[in-house]
């Protein structure tokens, strides 16, 4: 089938967008959120597919085993603002969505979050992965999905992604945002992709605590077999394989999965850069993140 034309970005109230996010605006801003509705949020590429995998795992791996061999993980957690022209609308997906809770997948910047999910004091699981293999991750990305806008060279992406100039805007702001959101609300978990990498099992057990789930052993064991990033990628009902806008030859979105691969591809120079960049940035932010393990 033939792909419609990539994306340009334009500024929308402050941050960088395209059409995809911004196009079904008011049903996403007038979205009814339930109380029970689970929302995992993070910046693009840092880990949403493994933590929406491993939510739905720990909610329907034992009372319904089918739905993880049949159905794609972005049906099974719709995209909250997608807006493709040639697919349903994320708020469409989500009010036809049948299970309890409703999984929602969403990358939005805290100022956006459709206010009925704090009205309702929905739980919200934010995910932070380092900078820069977001950045390695993003580029990677914009070069298979046609959906994104042309990446161009990894020089000249690497330049517009310390401005803020890619979907989503500013990392920095992003990860701080929400960092100082999560302060005051109780309802944020607030966990990081290097943190799950080095010790999968205490993270399980924190999202349950937070949650307020108890699966058994057993179970827990199962999940942290499926969601091992060889398993993922093998696995057609999360790696995206089902996706017609990705060319996985391009790139694989299951890719790497590692943490400090961005030292494949910074070179010195860009690296000092974007470590001056950073520092300026995080200067008043208590967050830390570490870029190796
Ligand atoms: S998206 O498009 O924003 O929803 O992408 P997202 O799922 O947030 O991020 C994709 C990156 O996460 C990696 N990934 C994993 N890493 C380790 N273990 C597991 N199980 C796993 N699942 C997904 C995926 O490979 C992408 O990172 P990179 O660095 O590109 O490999």
């Amino acid at each position: 089938m033939e792909q419609p034309p990539r994306p340009t970005t334009f500024d929308f109230h402050g941050v960088c967008m395209t059409e995809i996010v911004t196009g079904n605006w008011d049903n996403v801003q007038d979205f009814k959120a339930r109380p029970d509705d689970v929302l995992i949020v993070t910046y693009p590429k840092a880990g949403t597919t493994w933590v929406s995998y491993i939510l739905d795992l720990l909610y329907f791996g034992t009372v319904d085993p089918d739905r993880q061999t049949s159905i794609p993980i972005n049906k099974r957690v719709p995209f909250l603002e997608m807006a493709k022209r040639t697919l349903p609308t994320g708020t469409e997906t989500l009010n036809q969505l049948t299970t309890t809770p409703r999984l929602i997948k969403s990358h939005l910047p805290v100022q956006f979050v459709p206010k009925s999910f704090w009205e309702q004091r929905c739980k919200i699981v934010y995910v932070a992965r380092n900078a820069k293999d977001c950045a390695v991750s993003y580029f990677h990305f914009g070069r298979m999905n046609k959906s994104q806008p042309d990446p161009g060279d990894w020089n000249s992406y690497l330049e517009k992604y310390m401005e803020g100039q890619v979907i989503y805007g500013s990392w920095f702001d992003h990860v701080i945002n929400w960092w100082d959101k999560k302060q005051t609300c109780s309802n944020i978990h607030y966990m990081s992709y290097e943190d799950l990498s080095q010790d999968l099992g205490r993270e399980v057990d924190r999202l349950c605590a937070f949650l307020g789930l108890s699966p058994s052993a057993e179970e827990k064991e199962n999940l942290k077999a499926a969601v091992k990033f060889d398993n993922m990628k093998e696995n057609k009902m999360v790696n995206y394989s089902t996706v017609p806008s990705m060319d996985q030859k391009v790139s694989p979105f299951m890719r790497k999965g590692k943490v400090a691969d961005w030292k494949n591809h910074f070179t010195v120079s860009q690296n000092e850069k974007f470590d001056e960049v950073y520092k300026q940035k995080m200067k008043n932010c208590t967050l830390k993140i570490c870029s190796e393990i």
